[in-house]
């Protein structure tokens, strides 16, 4: 089953970072062979804008991602 990565693409969450997580998210997926086990998928506004940029990895929301912490995450869901 291939997991699933569903990124905001609300303005804000787009603007504040999400823009650039995607390509981190796309670069990381390349880089390590991963095509076949992932599913991407994009949200609207889920109203935390706040918190945002949110991401979403298995039902399991990650707020405030930057392209630090998104590899993090990948890693441990990937690598762990
Ligand atoms: S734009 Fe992502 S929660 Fe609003």
């Amino acid at each position: 089953m291939p997991k699933k990565i569903q990124i905001c693409m609300g303005s804000s969450c787009f603007a504040r970072g999400n823009n650039k997580n995607l390509d981190a998210i796309m670069r990381y997926i390349k880089d390590n062979g991963l095509e076949a086990e992932v599913e991407i998928s994009g949200l609207r506004c889920c109203n935390q804008c706040a918190n945002g940029p949110n991401i979403a990895i298995e039902g399991v929301e990650y707020h405030n991602v930057d392209t630090g912490t998104i590899i993090d995450i990948l890693d441990k869901t990937f690598k762990e």
